[in-house]
């Protein structure tokens, strides 16, 4: 089961233009990377396809999977609409069994890896491996592993712990999940959530599959976001993630 309904949020979440905190601060890094590394890209948790619409006129393709099967709609229609020859369909990042061995240069994913206990990372990044050709990258977003603490510390309107007074302990709450209510800056509000897992057991798992790290940056909240998301200024909220095959 998912914690996250995004079959029925799949309309909400179509857009073209900046909304949410992360597409000004998290989502252009890892544009700006993809399209550096080029070559064809696998988008695993594509969502509607806002991030994969954005890198494909700069790398040789792009292919976008994602669990839901309501984001893969919108996305399919999004591309019949505007042509632009991405390849879109519905898999789960745990078994992407549609995909041959060796496949694609760039396995990108923009915030789908903390939905994952982590029992469940070890499949997730083996999944990744195996479909990465050799010297291949994976350039990743990610829920930081302290947005928990950093939300109930700083408590803001554009994003929300829906249960703010539920529990969390760094070490213990692995594998809990936090919901959180994302508000864009006109007012529409958007379900996601984590699901708590540490920094550790991220490097245990792609470690594990045979990834070597290349770099890993925390994401604080700049200072030139819109007004709207500068209450949360100075705040670390999310993780960006390179690894080598
Ligand atoms: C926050 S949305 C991000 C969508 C898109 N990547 C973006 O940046 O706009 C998270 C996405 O991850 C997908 N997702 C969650 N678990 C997944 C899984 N096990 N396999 C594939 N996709 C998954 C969800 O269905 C959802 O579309």
């Amino acid at each position: 089961m998912s914690h996250v309904d995004y079959d029925c949020q799949a309309e909400k979440w179509s857009r073209d233009t900046p909304r949410n905190l992360s597409d000004f601060i998290a989502r252009p890094q890892l544009i700006q990377r993809v399209t550096e590394l080029g070559g064809d890209v696998i988008d695993a948790g594509c969502g509607e396809g806002y991030v994969s619409r954005r890198v494909v006129s700069s790398v040789t393709s792009v292919t976008g999977f994602d669990k839901s099967e309501g984001m893969i709609e919108q996305a399919i229609k999004r591309e019949k609409e505007n042509p632009q020859g991405i390849d879109y369909f519905v898999s789960d990042m745990k078994n992407v069994f549609q995909i041959p061995d060796e496949s694609f240069d760039v396995y990108m994913s923009s915030l789908a890896l903390h939905y994952f206990n982590p029992e469940e990372l070890e499949p997730v990044y083996g999944q990744a491996h195996r479909i990465l050709r050799n010297d291949g990258s994976l350039v990743a977003i990610m829920i930081s592993d302290i947005m928990v603490l950093s939300l109930k510390s700083y408590p803001n309107p554009a994003v929300e712990l829906k249960n703010p007074d539920k529990l969390f302990n760094y070490n213990k709450s692995v594998g809990e999940f936090y919901p959180v209510i994302l508000t864009c800056e006109d007012g529409t509000k958007m379900d996601v959530g984590v699901i708590h897992s540490r920094m550790k057991d991220h490097f245990g798992a792609f470690c594990k599959a045979g990834f070597k790290l290349k770099n890993s940056q925390d994401i604080v909240v700049p200072s030139t976001v819109p007004d709207f998301f500068k209450g949360l200024t100075g705040i670390r909220l999310y993780t960006y993630l390179e690894l080598k095959k």
